[in-house]
């Protein structure tokens, strides 16, 4: 509750508005996931799929028994079938007798998901929607080709590193493993005995996750405390605490894609984001894990998003911004279309100007 109470007071010191509502980008290593049909008879007039069709399929879908300490956080249409017709975006309008719906279901813990809500609305704000954060992330930092083609998106935060697989543009997978940027922290303070936030600052200014890559004269100053002097250490070091952590994370992500079999759906590589993607050469030792190409992911071009947020750590909230706009029905193209936006940069989506108005 005090970090909300702090992220916010700092928002509107920023932006000199009064926050109100919240909508959260949830992260955790309780998430997991798998993926169901359901089916429906076509009734209507012509037999005609209606909206109403499609919501009552999607509630078909999502009544699968799921054990009581979990809840479903996001129910994803993947693909549709009418009748013997398989692989259809959108069915609306279609005319068939039976209707059925693949989703891709993403399942969290009730208490984690029960704990956030009770901390934004005891911190004195409404809650609006929650989101995975890997949602958001897949939102603004995949291409359609890569999404198209299959790609494992990895965001790699501070406490958990959540991931997702899509193949023909659906969502396949999603899962999270119990580590990130903390841990990666917690090494260094413990191998060079420094505190935790000298340590976390020594990681940003010098730290990398790929030794090979490091000139081996280079040097770092490890910060003295207490009665102890600061000491000069080859950045190598430094980056030999690091490797072997963000491997391991790497790995157990690995591991659990080999384990379910979807290995060879990866043919677009893997796109890294979160706030540890900035580690330099984070990539190389990722490539060397997954042995595919990998590319670091930030937020793609919005109007009215500053060049500062296009950073990887932003990709998450940006992208749940944007889920939340269109949830909401707010446009993300001007009344014109796509040609139209690229002409007239002032009738495009502003995503500030969106906050403001359903915010404050
Ligand atoms: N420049 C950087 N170099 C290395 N790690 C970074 C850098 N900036 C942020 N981080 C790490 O990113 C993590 C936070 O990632 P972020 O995606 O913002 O968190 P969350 O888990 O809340 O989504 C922290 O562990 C932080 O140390
Ligand atoms: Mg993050």
């Amino acid at each position: 509750m005090n970090s909300i109470t702090s992220a916010l007071d700092a928002a509107e010191l920023m932006s000199g508005l009064d926050i109100r509502a919240v909508s959260l980008a949830l992260s955790g290593a309780n998430i997991e996931s798998f993926n169901t049909n359901g089916q429906i008879a076509v009734t209507g007039r012509g037999r005609e799929i209606t909206q109403e069709d499609i919501a009552r399929v999607h509630e078909a879908a999502r009544a699968v028994s799921i054990s009581m300490d979990r809840e479903i956080l996001h129910v994803i249409p993947r693909s549709y079938t009418v009748d013997d017709q398989k692989g259809i975006r959108n069915p609306l309008h279609m005319t068939g007798v039976r209707l059925e719906c693949g989703v891709h279901i993403i399942t969290g813990s009730v208490s984690t998901v029960q704990n956030m809500f009770k901390c934004v609305t005891r911190a004195g704000y409404r809650m609006e929607q929650s989101y995975l954060g890997i949602l958001g992330c897949a939102r603004t930092v995949l291409t359609e080709d890569e999404r198209d083609l299959g790609c494992l998106l990895i965001d790699i935060g501070g406490g958990t590193t959540d991931f997702m697989i899509f193949s023909e543009s659906e969502p396949v997978f999603t899962s999270a493993v119990p580590a990130g940027g903390s841990q990666i922290t917690g090494d260094i303070s413990i191998m060079l005995s420094i505190p935790i936030d000298a340590a976390e600052r020594l990681k940003k200014e010098s730290g990398a996750a790929w030794s090979d890559a490091i000139d081996p004269d280079e040097t770092v100053i490890v910060p003295g405390f207490g009665a102890r002097e600061p000491v000069e250490l080859e950045r190598r070091k430094l980056v030999s605490i690091v490797q072997p952590r963000v491997e391991e994370i790497f790995e157990m992500v690995n591991e659990q894609i080999i384990k379910n079999g979807l290995k060879d759906l990866i043919k677009a590589g893997v796109i890294l984001t979160g706030g540890s993607a900035l580690l330099p050469h984070i990539d190389e030792c990722a490539r060397s894990v997954f042995g595919v190409p990998v590319r670091i992911g930030a937020p793609s071009v919005v109007s009215g998003l500053d060049a500062e947020y296009r950073s990887p750590a932003f990709s998450a909230v940006v992208g749940v911004a944007l889920l939340e706009a269109e949830r909401t029905g707010a446009s993300t193209e001007p009344s014109g279309g796509r040609k139209k936006a690229r002409k007239s940069r002032q009738g495009g989506f502003s995503l500030i100007r969106w906050i403001k108005e359903r915010f404050f």
